[in-house]
C-alpha cells in the first residue's frame, strides 16, 4: 500500500510571526505511520523552519531550485544548499514557475536531475490549462509533460520522485477538479509510467493539488489513484491543514 503524503506549498506567504504558531500547530497533529506530513515554506524560513522540525516525522521542502549546481548565477539556490538546510524535498515545474517565470519542459527536467543529483525528492508538477481542458487535450499535455522528465533521466529516477497533478484553473481558484476528474488523470499518468516500469509506477506517490480543502479533500483522498495531496491556501491555515492531514489518516 502507498503511503498518503500532505505537503504544503506556501508560496510566497508567511512571516516569522506567522510561521511560528503555524508549525507548532503541525508539530502537534496526530502522526500515523501511512501519513508524511511535509511543509514547503519560502528559502528564506528553511533554516530555521528545520531547526524546529528537528527530531520530528515532518519533512521539510522547498518550492523551487536552480538547474546548476554552483557558480555565478546570482539570485539562485541549488539543490546542495538546500540539502545543506535540511531539506529533503524540492518542488519542480509548479505551474506558477511553468506560466508565470517562463520554465518550460526541458528546464524543469534539468531541476528535477539537479535535485536528484544531490539526493532530494522532487514532487515534479503537471497540470493542464483550462483551454487544453476544453479542447480535449489533457492527457496530451500531461504526457508531454511527463516525457521530458523521463527522456532526460529514465523511468527508473521515477522510483525517487513523486508527482503532483495540479490542474491549472484549480489552483487558488476555488474550482477543484472532481473527484473523478482527478482519479481520470492519475490512473492516465499511472498507466503511462507502468509500461516502462510497472513496479515504479504501483510504488509511486501521485498527489493532487488545486484548492483542496477540508470540506472536499475526504472524496478526493478516496480515490485509488490519488495518494495525497499539495495544498496551497488550506496550507496557510492550521486548522485547515490538520483537517486534511485527519483526511489523509483515514
Ligand atoms: P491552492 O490549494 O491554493 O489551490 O494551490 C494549489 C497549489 O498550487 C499547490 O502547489
Amino acid at each position: 500500500m502507498r503511503r498518503k503524503l500532505v505537503a504544503g506549498n506556501w508560496k510566497m506567504h508567511g512571516s516569522r510571526l506567522d510561521n511560528g504558531p503555524l508549525v507548532e500547530a503541525i508539530l502537534g497533529a496526530p502522526t500515523h505511520a501511512n501519513v508524511e506530513c511535509l511543509i514547503c515554506p519560502p528559502f528564506v524560513y528553511l533554516a530555521e523552519i528545520a531547526r524546529e522540525l528537528r527530531g520530528s516525522t515532518v519533512r521539510l521542502g522547498a518550492q523551487n531550485l536552480s538547474a546548476e549546481a554552483q557558480g555565478p548565477y546570482t539570485g539562485e539556490i541549488s539543490a546542495a544548499m538546500l540539502r545543506d538546510v535540511g531539506c529533503d524535498y524540492v518542488i519542480v515545474g509548479h505551474s506558477e514557475r511553468r506560466t508565470l517565470f517562463g520554465e518550460d519542459d526541458l528546464l524543469v527536467a534539468r531541476k528535477f536531475a539537479a535535485a536528484q543529483a544531490r539526493g532530494l525528492t522532487p514532487i515534479l508538477c503537471v497540470g493542464e490549462q483550462l483551454s487544453e481542458r476544453e479542447a480535449d487535450r489533457t492527457h496530451e499535455v500531461i504526457a508531454r509533460q511527463l516525457d521530458a522528465v523521463l527522456d532526460l533521466t529514465g523511468i527508473a529516477s521515477l522510483a525517487r520522485a513523486v508527482i503532483a497533478y495540479e490542474p491549472v484553473w484549480a489552483i487558488g481558484t476555488g474550482h477543484t477538479a472532481s473527484p473523478a476528474q482527478a482519479q481520470d488523470v492519475h490512473a492516465f499518468i499511472r498507466q503511462r509510467l507502468a509500461h516502462r516500469d510497472a513496479k515504479i509506477a504501483a510504488s509511486l506517490q501521485i498527489l493532487y493539488g488545486g484548492s483542496v480543502k477540508k470540506g472536499n479533500v475526504r472524496d478526493l483522498f478516496a480515490q485509488s489513484d490519488v495518494d495525497g495531496g499539495l495544498i496551497g491556501g488550506a496550507s496557510l491555515k492550521s486548522e485547515e491543514f490538520l483537517s486534511i492531514m485527519a483526511a489523509a489518516r483515514g
